[in-house]
């Protein structure tokens, strides 16, 4: 028979096993860190950052501004050129070279900025 002493310890234990697991789904979620972006941001601030700005290769873009736009959006759009299901060329490359974190990271940073913001560019 189990002692009454030893019954209190199964919830306990149920509560230790919920916090390990709530541990590891965290974990896998990538939080974006906009002051870690700084280490990427000089890669699009060459188009991003030039108002009304147009790359021509190979056709006539208009460059997006990104200030102000939602950081999930931003580092789902840089998801996309990845993976291919957004098709232009130069975002494909630059897309490529990017981690998740770096992505999470791209999308705070401009995410904290406004379209206008004389702060879309390197600080
Ligand atoms: C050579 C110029 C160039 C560089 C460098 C560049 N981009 Fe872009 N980016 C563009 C153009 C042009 C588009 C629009 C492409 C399209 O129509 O799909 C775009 C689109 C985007 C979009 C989608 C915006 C939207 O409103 O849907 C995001 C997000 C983005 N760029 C992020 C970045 C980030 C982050 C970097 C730096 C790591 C970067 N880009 C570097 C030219 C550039």
């Amino acid at each position: 028979m189990i002692s009454m002493k030893k019954l209190p310890i199964l919830p306990f234990l149920l509560v230790c096993a919920g916090m390990v697991f709530a541990g590891l789904a965290q974990a896998d979620e990538i939080k974006g860190n906009a002051a870690a972006a700084n280490a990427k941001v000089w890669l699009c601030v060459g188009c991003h950052s030039i108002p009304d700005y147009r790359a021509d290769y190979p056709l006539v873009y208009k460059v997006p501004m990104l200030g102000g736009q939602s950081a999930a959006y931003i580092a789902s759009s840089l998801a996309a050129y990845k993976k291919g299901e957004r098709k232009h060329p130069t975002m494909r490359a630059i897309a490529g070279s990017l981690s998740d974190q770096d992505m999470a990271n791209l999308g705070e940073y401009y995410a904290a900025q406004t379209a206008s913001s004389p702060t879309n560019k390197l600080k």
